[in-house]
């Protein structure tokens, strides 16, 4: 068929019909909202770096994910501000560390939210790496059992969802070992699979004090430039027992995300990182865009992709929006 008999814009002729042959929805169940947490109590501070987002203490958190929870939220993602570092990062699997905290008080305010736990140790090293550092260099081996030793202290304070970020390479299959061993067994991997190194995670390593102190992190992270390459840590990471998959960042890598579905088709995430979340920010701020529509226009651009879920720092904002549960 073929003009005059096809015209699509028949179709696009009254948001009714619109509405039926749309095909992709972006969906209150489909999102994931990242919050920092330091210690102390009674914190909401702002970050520069990322307007409208803020460092909370465990209580404060607790509060916002109650609110989360009531907005039709399914999940969030915790990320921890020590208030000491070292070399190891030992404070990242202390039992009374600042995530683990955060994560008892939530399940007491919500006690059905998805609780996710980021697993790495840049934020709880001095060097600011996501490993053991040795003259210099950043060391795999070693830190897998650190890796595994936070998954466990996590999973034990009651995280539903570890999300190793490091990229080293086997951390999925000795955090799913250890998991088993400790008695967690339903405890959910997320894999952050295809983690590239990437400039737009900037505003982040602002809020989490987590910037490298020497190098940069290119000899673990992926060089963006490749994409088969995701493929082939994609499916390392599901041989080794990861349950989901994750893309990072997402609108620059839409490609790689569409690979990863239609090659493994499993359940498949995306994080729309801190510089993807400033930089619209940044430009509604000066009136140079509709915030609304340009979020709404990303994010489902995410999902059309071939996310299932997005982890996103304008989740509670597009929960209003779609108007709560
Ligand atoms: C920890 C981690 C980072 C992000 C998520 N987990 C920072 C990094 O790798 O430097 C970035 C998230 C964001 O930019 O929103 N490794």
């Amino acid at each position: 068929m073929s003009f005059p008999a096809e015209r699509p814009r028949r179709l696009r002729s009254s948001e009714g019909l619109r509405r039926l042959v749309r095909e992709t929805a972006l969906s209150t169940d489909d999102l994931v909202m990242p919050l920092f947490v330091e210690t102390g109590s009674a914190k909401s501070e702002p970050i520069p770096s990322m307007p409208g987002q803020f460092r909370f203490s465990a209580d404060t958190v607790a509060a916002e994910c109650a609110e989360l929870y009531e907005l039709g939220i399914p999940a969030v993602i915790l990320f921890g501000i020590p208030e000491r570092k070292d070399a190891e990062g030992s404070e990242a699997w202390r039992e009374d560390g600042v995530v683990q905290t955060a994560i008892r008080e939530i399940k007491k305010k919500a006690p059905d939210l998805v609780v996710m736990a980021d697993v790495c140790l840049c934020e709880y090293t001095d060097h600011g790496h996501c490993g053991v550092v040795e003259d210099g260099r950043v060391l795999n081996d070693p830190t897998l059992d650190l890796l595994a030793r936070t998954s466990v202290s996590l999973a034990r304070a009651g995280a539903d969802v570890v999300a190793p970020s490091d990229m080293m390479d086997g951390r999925v299959r000795r955090i799913r070992a250890a998991l088993d061993e400790a008695g967690f067994s339903d405890t959910v991997i997320l894999s952050y699979a295809v983690k590239y190194a990437s400039a737009f995670y900037g505003p982040f390593r602002d809020a989490a004090g987590s910037a490298p102190s020497f190098g940069d992190r290119r000899s673990y992270q992926m060089d963006p430039p490749n994409s088969d390459e995701g493929l082939r840590e994609a499916r390392l990471d599901i041989e080794e027992g990861a349950d989901i998959i994750m893309v990072k960042p997402a609108l620059p890598y839409l490609d790689v995300l569409r690979r990863v579905k239609d090659e493994f088709a499993r359940p498949t995430a995306a994080y729309c990182v801190s510089g993807e979340y400033s930089m619209i920010k940044a430009a509604c701020e000066r009136g140079w865009l509709d915030e609304r529509r340009v979020v709404m226009e990303a994010l489902t651009s995410v999902r059309r992709a071939g996310a299932d879920f997005v982890l996103t720092y304008f989740a509670k904002d597009i929960a209003k929006w779609l108007g709560g549960k």
